[in-house]
């Protein structure tokens, strides 16, 4: 991961390493999460969300950063970037329930917009201070398949290099799981200015699941 810049480091936020438990299973770590303080996003958030799902899952999708309804809710992709994942991935034949949902950062970044709370991208310092908690869960669960949803999860694992709208739905090598991948994030869905994009980018979306359902298939 990039070094940070002298103003972030200026922050003097250690990362999220000396927060992490020493017993490292999904449990403890959802609850250590709670406390952990390792870059400025906890401050302005209602709680961590951790990962879900089945700990022996055999998927793992990961995406960026909880949105506001998963501040909340204290879950993964419950709100609207949920909706159209939950969709998704039921066309491509995948149970939702059987996968494991987590993001790469566990603290939702926002700024205020009149009343609402806007989305606000991670910066890659609080990425890789965030990513520990990441790398725990993948080393925890030990999927068969990995799914990078979007840039920032994309970059994080694979490498600044990776180009989610060349490589989607191709494997990508990945030492820690046998079969990574990445797609588009279920929120590019969201953004799209015409209903034709919208279909079209979800269509994408689909077809790279479709394909890893095919992978899980063996
Ligand atoms: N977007 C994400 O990246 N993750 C969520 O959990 C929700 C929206
Ligand atoms: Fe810790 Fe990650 Fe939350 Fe930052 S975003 S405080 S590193 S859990």
């Amino acid at each position: 991961m990039p070094r940070p810049t002298a103003e972030e480091l200026a922050t003097d936020y250690p990362g999220a390493e000396r927060f992490m438990p020493a017993r490292r299973t999904l449990a403890v770590m959802r609850e250590a999460v709670q406390g952990c303080r390792g870059c400025p996003l906890y401050r302005d958030a209602t709680q961590a969300v951790f990962g879900e799902g089945p700990p022996q899952a055999r998927l793992m999708l990961v995406g960026e950063v909880p949105g506001d309804e998963e501040d909340l809710q204290g879950r993964p992709f419950v709100g609207p970037a949920g909706k159209v994942l939950d969709q998704a991935l039921a066309e491509a034949g995948i149970a939702r329930e059987d996968a494991y949902l987590t993001n790469v950062v566990k603290h939702f970044k926002w700024e205020p917009s009149g009343k609402r709370r806007l989305h606000k991208k991670p910066n890659r310092w609080e990425v890789s201070a965030c990513v520990p908690w990441l790398d725990a869960e993948i080393a925890r669960v030990a999927p068969e398949v990995l799914v990078a949803m979007g840039a920032t999860a994309a970059q994080a694992l694979f490498g600044p290099e990776h180009r989610v709208s060349v490589q989607h739905g191709e494997p990508v090598p990945f030492d820690r799981v046998p079969y990574a991948t990445s797609t588009l994030h279920p929120s590019a869905v969201l953004r799209r200015p015409t209903e034709e994009d919208r279909v079209a980018e979800y269509q994408r979306l689909v077809e790279d699941l479709r394909k890893v359902a095919a992978v899980l298939a063996g």
